[in-house]
């Protein structure tokens, strides 16, 4: 059987189980009382007075999280009336290290609410949490440095579902970091751990006019950035969205005279390139975790594997066969690899993509699904073969890997036509030989840039995460530049 070519097919996700420190999260969540990890406080609530929606479980629909009242428009002007802070950065610092300190101490509390409200399995909870405490740590750190800078003002932050903890609290913490008060609007999938987050700050010691929750959909957040009072706008999420947001920002000048400053952290058409000299179950190993953790909902994730074509059909049968052992189902069972995509509208947009490349001709395998699945919003780990990187015409955000050939001669050809997309987020490289390795990452189309390994799980402070082009502005998150935006005088600022 192809799958026989590694070893231990459970251990596949072993590699992105490990944090940098090279713990074995799996097993520090199985340490955990899971029955109280995986519970959900009571009557969990986001958000102030109107009326209240419920928030259901993607990975069981029956199942209720909690509820959230979304923001309306007296809710959003009373916040930007009330939206002020002012304190040194050292008192900044102790805040958000604080911060970080109550999240570690009430990570049991968190796991539940990231499991059943975004679907996440537990080893990825435990890397939102451990991703979000890093940020506060990180930008705490940073904020230090800053001494008299001068902050922007009121800074928006709108952040995605798919980090619905880890990316809310990075764009927080910077924000506060540099020393604006902050008016947060989570996706509207995960407002009940965007609460979460914002209680381990306020806890901390942020009072509440300098970190305000609004949540709502979309509207709510450009609400928020049409506003003349604010002065800075933090976005992660689609880059059609970033795009209104850019252009309802270009109508108009912030306090200082200046253009009103965006980050803008957008989507990926993400490629890997393959040759024949790479190890081919390092190859399927890699691929597994980097095209179907997190159910492929990684801005990071792998979309387009490219294999060389004299080793494609043995790295692809050994993939189909590795795939046929993923577990997927109910996100809170410690042996599922692959929970669901976050709403039953994502699973269609999907599936109407599969739908489509097979109606075109390109071959689809999908592996199994389980019965379990039929409760939720599941997809099945699927490869679509194509024949050209113009296939593609979007960003299809869940567990669908694009399999493309090619011959060693049309190897420029083929990082032309990557850079074509427009997108420069993610890129990687398997190969054993130097020279194919320095070519490739000297003109890969992207901001992070992998070689041998996985494309996901930058971590914060030691591989600062960012793209350009249709990817995003930059300055890239985790690094040393990120906090430079978010201030009045930037280019003095110092780079620590
Ligand atoms: P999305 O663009 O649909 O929504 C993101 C946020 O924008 C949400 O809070 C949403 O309510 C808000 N929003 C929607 N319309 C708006 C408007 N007109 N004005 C202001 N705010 C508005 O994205 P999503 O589905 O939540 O997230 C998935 C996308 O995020 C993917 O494209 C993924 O690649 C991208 N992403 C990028 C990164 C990165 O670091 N580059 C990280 C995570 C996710
Ligand atoms: N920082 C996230 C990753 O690298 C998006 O997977």
């Amino acid at each position: 059987r192809p799958h026989d070519a590694i070893a231990q097919p459970r251990d596949l996700f072993g590699p992105a189980r490990r944090n940098s420190a090279g713990i074995d999260l799996a097993s520090e969540a199985r340490l955990a009382d899971l029955a109280e990890v995986l519970t959900v406080p009571w009557a969990l609530r986001a958000g102030q007075g109107g009326t209240a929606r419920p928030v259901l479980n993607p990975a069981d629909r029956r199942d209720v999280v909690g509820e959230v009242i979304e923001a309306e428009e007296a809710t959003v002007e009373a916040a930007l009336a009330a939206s002020r802070w002012s304190a040194p950065p050292a008192e900044r610092a102790a805040l958000l290290e604080g911060a970080a300190d109550l999240m570690e101490a009430r990570m049991p509390a968190l796991l539940g609410p990231i499991v059943r409200e975004a679907g996440k399995t537990l080893p990825n909870a435990v890397g939102e949490v451990r991703e979000a405490v890093d940020f506060l740590r990180y930008y705490a750190g940073q904020a230090r440095g800053l001494g008299g800078h001068r902050p922007l003002g009121p800074v928006v932050c709108i952040s995605p579902w798919n980090f619905p903890l880890a990316i809310f609290t990075g764009q927080v913490a910077a924000a506060l970091a540099a020393g604006n008060p902050v008016l947060a609007k989570p996706a509207e999938e995960v407002p009940l751990i965007a609460s979460l987050a914002v209680a381990c700050l306020h806890d901390a010691g942020i009072p509440p006019e300098a970190l305000q929750l609004l949540p709502g959909d979309g509207r709510v957040g450009a609400r928020l950035v049409a506003d003349a009072r604010v002065q800075g706008v933090m976005f992660t999420g689609s880059t059609e969205v970033a795009r209104l947001i850019q252009k309802q920002l270009s109508t108009r000048l912030g306090a200082h005279g200046a253009p009103v400053p965006l980050i803008a952290e957008t989507g990926g058409q993400n490629a890997l390139i393959v040759d024949s000299s790479a190890l081919a179950e390092q190859v399927v190993a890699d691929v597994l975790a980097s095209a179907f953790d997190s159910a492929g909902q990684r801005c990071s994730a792998l979309r387009v594997l490219c294999l060389q074509e004299d080793v494609a059909d043995r790295i692809l049968a050994m993939l189909k066969g590795a795939m046929a052992e993923l577990a997927i189902g109910r996100p809170d069972a410690l042996e599922t690899d692959i929970g669901p995509v976050i709403t039953d509208e994502a699973r269609d947009s999907i599936l109407a993509h599969v739908e489509a490349m097979r109606a075109a001709g390109h071959p689809v395998h999908a592996a199994p699904l389980p019965e379990a699945a039929r409760h939720g919003s599941f997809v099945a780990p699927t490869v679509i073969e194509i024949d050209h990187m113009r296939a593609l015409t979007r960003e299809v955000f869940g567990p669908v890997l694009h399999v493309l050939r090619f011959r060693r001669e049309g190897l420029d050809a083929l990082l032309r036509d990557i850079a074509a997309t427009g997108y420069a987020l993610t890129f990687g490289v398997h190969s054993r030989l130097d020279e194919t390795i320095e070519r490739l990452c000297s003109r890969a189309p992207a901001g992070n840039i992998y070689v041998n390994r996985n494309l996901i799980g930058a971590v914060v402070g030691v591989q600062p995460f960012g793209g350009h082009g249709l990817s995003g502005t930059g300055p890239k998150a985790g690094g040393p530049l990120y906090l430079r935006r978010l201030l009045a005088d930037p280019m003095t600022a110092p780079v620590t």
